[in-house]
């Protein structure tokens, strides 16, 4: 068996960010990691702000704030452009970049390169990728060039097409087991840590016993060592079909729809903008400023 770094520190963690080492140490408190998803800076504040541990740039971006039906279109240009400005809005939190479908599939090389661009062009601190498989000699190769990789099993939406649709996975026992191998396989191949996406509880608390890294679910039940969701599922801003996992904990869209339509009755009923809102200048450059205009004005009418 060779031996590899489990937990390769990022080459250059940013003053008040979360150690990664600490992130088996709360596995081992039984003390639950929150990760929440979040494109934008002030998303990455925000979450800063409310103490979530990890912030993940998911690629669910593409169905989040780019309008496609699934996560399969996002590019790697559009993934480095939001996971540069969450960086610059996330302090503490670790923000882990998730490595969009056709970034990492085709050769080890190629994933080592967008890995790197990711930390190097985005400040991401990790990167995430789907599936176990051909993933693992990624995984190995992202590590050894000292990058940190999450993993990520059960529902892997990039490949929904070949599990049949965004559906629960390792429900049966001999799939259960797949499940376990593969989670097994991740952490031996350098993973520090592992998503766990709409599994059943006793298979996701399986892993999350057998595992030294932590495990973070979503759908996967309560004895993940940790918990992510989507922004836009948590906040009421998503308006698909939420999964049966999500639990919303605020109903933002409606206040934005209601704000927006306040805004707009407002301007169309001449209450906005009031006196506050608006630039006044001296009285001695308006009264030039009137009469400048006003010599313009005859001006104009001489000449019709
Ligand atoms: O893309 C994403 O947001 C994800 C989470 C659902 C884990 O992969």
């Amino acid at each position: 068996m060779s031996i590899r770094p489990q937990q390769p520190a990022p080459a250059t963690p940013a003053p008040g960010k979360l150690p990664i080492t600490e992130l088996p140490e709360l596995k081992a408190r039984r003390q639950p990691i929150v990760m929440v998803t979040a494109y934008d800076a002030p998303g990455g504040r925000l979450a800063d702000e409310a103490g979530a541990d990890l912030v993940l740039v998911g690629d669910s971006a593409a169905m989040t704030v780019l309008g496609y039906h699934s996560t399969v279109p996002a590019t790697m240009d559009e993934m480095l452009i939001l996971t540069r400005a969450v960086t610059r809005g996330a302090r503490r939190p670790l923000v882990i970049a998730d490595m969009p479908f056709g970034s990492f599939q085709v050769s080890d090389e190629d994933a080592v390169r967008n890995a790197i661009r990711f930390v190097k062009e985005a400040g991401a601190d990790a990167v995430k990728l789907e599936g176990a498989g051909a993933t693992l000699t990624r995984v190995r190769a992202i590590v050894d060039a000292g990058v940190p990789v999450m993993g990520h099993l059960g529902l892997t939406p990039q490949s929904a097409t070949m599990l049949g649709g965004f559906k629960a996975q390792g429900r049966s026992a001999a799939k259960a087991l797949g499940l376990v191998a593969d989670a097994r396989a991740l952490e031996a191949a350098g993973c520090f840590s592992l998503v766990l996406e709409a599994v059943p509880a006793p298979v996701a608390r399986h892993v999350s016993r057998t595992l030294a890294i932590p495990t973070i679910g979503i759908g996967a039940g309560p004895d993940c060592d940790g918990q992510v969701l989507v922004w836009h599922d948590l906040l009421g801003l998503y308006d698909g079909r939420a999964a049966r996992f999500v639990k919303r904990y605020a109903e933002v869209g409606d206040t934005i729809r209601a704000a927006i339509a306040e805004y707009a009755a407002d301007v169309r009923e001449h209450r906005f903008p009031e006196e506050q809102h608006t630039y006044a200048m001296p009285e001695q450059e308006l009264a030039l400023f009137e009469a400048a205009v006003s010599d313009e004005r005859e001006h104009a009418d001489e000449r019709r």
